[in-house]
């Protein structure tokens, strides 16, 4: 048997893989079926033990593209599917070539566009979803990507805190720039729209999307929303000498978008008007994300990110009042760490686990503890809320890590109520104290019983 593989370490070899025939025509032990967004080449997937794994097979020119464009784009942060490795010079027994194929691995806990509109009602995903796809096509423009093939089956989407955080998966299309053109940008983001509603139409035509909803509309929103974040984190501003506060007002609006700045140019093109200009090229995400990696060594996804650094927040003030003294912010997190988050993620049972992340977990016992705690008048505790939470709620889910194929095939499937869905999410104005980074020793002081207690910052936000 003839071939090249191309891969990383840290996975398994493929070889016993039959890759003298045709992708469509493998019959093996390893080949599992899972849910699969609409796609135009010979998608299939394998397990070795726990790990799945997804192969594409589609011309080599192509395979190397993806390759070098999905490994550029994990190196620069931006959220991609991890590609493994590229099977080329493929031959069958007879000496025929066949087509390369493209290994990812599959990612954990990523939901198919048609299952969340099956799973929850479409009033729940369309913010949700509409604010990840502009946030990842933001990400990638800065990142002079091009994709040229943004659609829902492009895209893998993970709950984020109550929010949902969208991956890319297919960049087979993708052209990588020096700096993007306003006309590509704005192709890109026709192409996303065009795409996507065509998907929403598919999706009514098939009874899974309520008819209230209307795709144009969403694309025509998607298209505002790209503009209004573009322009935030990008566009130069002028000001007089005595405005100088306004570039710190601007840093903060983007920092508190999860955005850092990593260096300003300020011209005076005229005695006393100053420009502030801000290239693509410095503005980087994934703010939150990196600030809690050095606190405690959690990596997780950007609103996740902000909602742990939240209460990290609220535990330091509560633990420095207990402590009557100021701590540092490193103990702070360690204490965190295990006192809250550790045992609280402990607490789901191992049959369990695969229901939800453990950051999601914990994002969504805070949420049900000052929900609970707030209906009871008391305040119920921190770990029995996670009890709770447990028996209640994660019990009922679905399981999330892998998603079976049945559940997408269920077409008749009503939307199941989401038990999140009116415990409220995380805002901007939540995080009011964190937008200079988590400043944990500076906080108001507050209660927190047993383990913890419902915080003024949940308290604050408003329940929907
Ligand atoms: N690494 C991965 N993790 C999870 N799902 C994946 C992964 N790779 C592919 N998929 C699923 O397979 C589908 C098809 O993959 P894609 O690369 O878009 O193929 P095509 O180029 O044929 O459109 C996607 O819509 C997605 O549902
Ligand atoms: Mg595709």
């Amino acid at each position: 048997m003839r071939f090249q593989l191309l891969a990383k370490t840290g996975h398994p070899d493929f070889l016993d893989l039959p890759w003298d025939q045709p992708l469509a025509g493998w019959e093996h032990d390893r080949l599992v079926e899972m849910p699969m967004g609409i796609h135009r080449h010979v998608v299939r997937t394998v397990a070795y033990g726990e790990r799945l794994y997804h192969l594409k097979e589609l011309p080599r020119r192509y395979a190397d593209r993806e390759w070098r464009f999905l490994r550029y784009l994990r190196e620069e942060q931006v959220p991609v599917v991890e590609v493994v490795g590229v099977v080329s010079r493929r031959e069958t027994p007879d000496g025929e070539s066949l087509e390369a194929v493209l290994l990812t691995e599959h990612l954990e806990y990523s939901v198919p566009y048609r299952l969340l509109f099956l799973r929850q009602e479409h009033h729940a995903i369309r913010d949700p979803m509409l604010d990840a796809l502009v946030h990842l096509l933001v990400r990638i423009h800065l990142q002079g990507f091009y994709w040229g093939d943004c659609s829902l089956s492009n895209t893998l989407f993970r709950r984020d805190a109550g929010r949902l955080a969208a991956y890319l998966v297919d960049t087979e299309t993708g052209e990588l720039y020096e700096e993007l053109s306003t006309g590509q940008r704005d192709m890109d983001v026709d192409l996303a729209i065009e795409k996507c509603a065509g998907e929403l139409l598919d999706l009514q035509a098939a009874g899974v999307l309520s008819d209230e909803a209307d795709p144009f509309e969403l694309g025509l929103e998607l298209r505002e929303r790209y503009h209004q974040l573009w322009a935030e984190l990008t566009t130069d501003e002028v000001f007089a000498d005595d405005e100088r506060y306004r570039i710190h007002e601007r840093l903060r609006r983007i920092n508190e978008l999860g955005y850092d700045v990593d260096e300003l140019e300020l011209i005076q093109d005229e005695p006393g008007v100053t420009r502030m200009k801000l290239k693509t090229s410095v503005v980087e995400p994934g703010r939150y994300r990196r600030i809690l990696r050095q606190l405690t060594g959690l990596d997780v996804q950007d609103n996740q990110a902000r909602r742990l650094l939240n209460d990290i927040h609220n535990f330091g003030a509560w633990l420095q009042q207990d402590e009557g003294r100021s701590l540092p912010e490193a103990l702070i997190a360690h204490r965190w760490l295990e006192r809250s988050f550790e045992p609280v993620v402990e607490i789901v049972p191992q049959e369990l686990t695969g229901r939800r992340e453990p950051a999601e977990v914990f994002h969504e016992v805070l949420d049900l503890w000052h929900k609970w705690s707030t209906q009871e008048g008391t305040d119920m505790g921190l770990f029995n809320a996670a009890h709770r939470y447990v028996a209640e709620i994660l019990a009922l889910m679905p399981e999330e890590r892998r998603v079976a194929p049945a559940d997408s095939d269920d077409e008749t499937a009503d939307a199941l109520p989401d038990p999140m869905a009116d415990t409220g999410t995380l805002r901007l104005e939540d995080l009011a104290g964190l937008t200079d980074g988590p400043d944990i020793g500076a906080s108001e002081v507050e209660e927190r019983g047993a383990a913890t207690t419902p915080d003024a910052s949940q308290d604050a936000r408003s329940v929907e």
